[in-house]
């Protein structure tokens, strides 16, 4: 018998006389890790090693030191790392695992034990599954630590595969080109900020003299919003460090459109609930509240021209009458200068300038690096959709632009944006028209159903108008067309869907919606003098840069994400 035949019998006689002493199985597997001798054994005794294990995690359960059950098992656990064991007995551990009585140390174990396997196929193979094992056998408390473990390695494990699969968009930043949030450096703004802090300065000095009002102007999508959101944040971030109690309420009046509903929101949220107060003692109460528990809200109301000139002054009015309570209030300047303003006081009005060709190119590379991949586009490129965002003065496009070219050279499985890509992609890009505000539309499915009325009425007529009895009659055959598919997938689906009703609106209400559509710049409409009798006006109503064909699609796509939803 050679010497080293001598030594695995001896080491293996060992492992068989004192397997049983608890400690020993981690003691032993730890010496022969990685060794022939390792694999041999699992090849060749399998069966008994795994039967020594169960008896081992089984011995642990009975230890009544808490400190020394936790310290073998993670070491029994460390020590079949990367074996078969691990794999077969997994389910046993996790038992045992839950068996550690004190929540302390059964999080550390459970820890030591996610490690263990952490980057193995197990982990991957299994990561649901252990997952939703961890959520029958882990306790409350244990069970939301256990979700975010093994949610960052799913996180991990899904930002791996998207190197790999995805070469454009960095992991999970494919919506960071629209988001406001992902912005920490904002560039070109230093002016307007360094006004807006010198404006409300008071908060972080007096706060009981709070409550300034100021206007945020400028063209269509020149950083209006991201200016107002991002001084905010910083504003809010100043305040906590001082032990203020800022809070910041951003509400766009596309989803808020009146005063009420707003006042409504803040109540919900800082007034404790009683069913038969009214909603003018509720108000009384919001501010009493602030006053006493010593808070203040800064609330950004954007896009104004939504509200009644009435209901924007009321707004100023409560900044005045309540020191807890300021407002920055945004809006584009030409619909600035359609309010009847003629009572609206503010403190300052602050008017955005366009920006230089540089800082367009600065921001859109800034934006792609936050996006992108490396060297996922050059700065020639960059230069050339910094042109496109100067001719059409609009910030949103050159974003599009580089959205749509992601997502094109995904589709093409390219790894870099080339030109052709971009003069592709351009095309799509309707300077005017606000793409993103029909995904808004969302929750106010009138709306877009109106939309696609108009569209589609405007397609049947031909001559790039419509008028509003035929854009009526449209949208009413629109409705009644998504209840029957509703109604088909009740019947296909009675289980699992429920049924909207799709009642058209009345005329009187279509107009309103047609104005408010408007005034969203999603459509123009203008009253006409009548050529042929009868005397008087009607009104027009068209599509800005965009064509009926492409809008129809774009809203069919929601629409259709609405009502029809999808099922396995
Ligand atoms: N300095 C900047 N840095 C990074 N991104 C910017 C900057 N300025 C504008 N953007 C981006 O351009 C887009 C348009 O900006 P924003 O929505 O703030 O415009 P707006 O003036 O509010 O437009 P609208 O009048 O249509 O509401 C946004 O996605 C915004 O994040
Ligand atoms: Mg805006």
């Amino acid at each position: 018998m050679s010497e080293e035949e001598f030594d695995k019998n001896r080491l293996y006689d060992e492992f068989i006389n004192s397997v049983d002493k608890i400690g020993y199985f981690s003691h032993f597997f730890s010496s022969i890790k990685g060794s022939e001798f390792e694999t041999e054994l699992m090849k060749t005794k399998y069966s008994l090693i795994e039967a020594k294990f169960t008896n081992v995690l089984n011995a642990l359960t009975k230890i009544d030191d808490i400190e020394y059950k936790t310290k073998l098992f993670i070491n029994l656990i460390y020590s079949i790392k990367e074996t078969r064991l691990m794999k077969e007995k997994f389910s046993t551990i996790l038992d045992i695992l839950n068996k550690l009585d004190n929540d302390y140390v059964k999080r550390n174990a459970f820890e030591s034990l996610v490690d263990t396997i952490e980057g193995t196929s197990l982990l991957e193979d299994n990561l649901w599954e252990l997952f939703f094992s961890l959520d029958s056998k882990i306790e409350v408390y244990e069970k939301m630590h256990a979700y975010s473990v093994v949610k960052d390695m799913v996180q991990a494990k899904l930002k791996k595969e998207n190197r790999k699969t995805n070469k454009i968009f960095q992991f999970g930043r494919e919506s960071s080109l629209y988001a406001y949030n992902e912005i920490k450096k904002l560039i070109g703004r230093n002016e307007e900020i360094k006004r807006l802090e010198a404006n409300f300065e008071h908060i972080l000095k007096k706060p009981e003299n709070f409550s300034v009002s100021s206007l945020l102007i400028g063209k269509g999508s020149i950083g209006k919003t991201l200016v107002g959101r991002y001084f905010v944040r910083d504003l809010r971030r100043k305040a906590v460090e001082k032990n203020i109690r800022l809070n910041m309420e951003y509400f766009d009046c596309i989803h808020f459109r009146s005063k009420s509903k707003i006042i409504r929101e803040l109540i919900a949220k800082y007034v404790q609930l009683s069913w038969n107060r009214g909603y003018h003692l509720n108000q009384t109460l919001l501010y009493s509240t602030l006053k006493r528990e010593n808070r203040f809200i800064l609330l950004i109301l954007d896009e104004i021209h939504l509200l009644k000139p009435a209901e924007i002054l009321a707004f100023l009015d409560i900044g005045k009458q309540h020191p807890n309570i300021s407002t920055l209030m945004i809006c584009r300047t030409q619909d600035w200068l359609r309010i009847k303003k003629d009572k609206l006081q503010f403190d300052e009005i602050i008017e955005l300038r366009q920006y230089t060709f540089n800082e367009i190119c600065n921001v859109l590379k800034y934006r792609s690096e936050i996006a992108f991949q490396k060297n996922v586009i050059t700065d020639e490129l960059l230069k050339i959709i910094s042109h496109i965002v100067v001719d059409n003065e609009n910030m949103r496009n050159g974003l599009e632009i580089l959205r749509n070219c992601g997502s094109l050279c995904v589709k093409k499985n390219l790894d870099h944006i080339t030109p052709d890509i971009v003069k592709e992609t351009n095309k799509d890009i309707y300077p005017n028209f606000r793409n993103d505000l029909i995904i808004e539309l969302r929750s106010n499915h009138h709306e877009l159903l109106i939309l696609f009325g108009v569209a589609r009425s405007i397609e049947n007529q031909g001559n790039n108008y419509t008028l509003i009895d035929d854009a009526y009659g449209e949208y009413q055959k629109i409705c009644e067309e998504y209840q029957k598919i509703c109604d088909d997938n009740q019947k296909m689906y009675p289980e699992s869907y429920c049924n909207p009703t799709i009642k058209p609106v009345v005329k009187t209400l279509f107009k309103k919606h047609i104005h408010i559509l408007t005034l969203l710049k999603m459509i123009v409409s203008k009253t006409v003098r009548n050529e042929k009798p009868p005397n008087g006006r009607h009104l027009e109503i068209s599509l800005l840069d965009i064509s009926e064909t492409t809008l129809l699609v774009l809203v069919k796509d929601v629409l259709d994400k609405i009502f029809i939803p999808y099922f396995d």
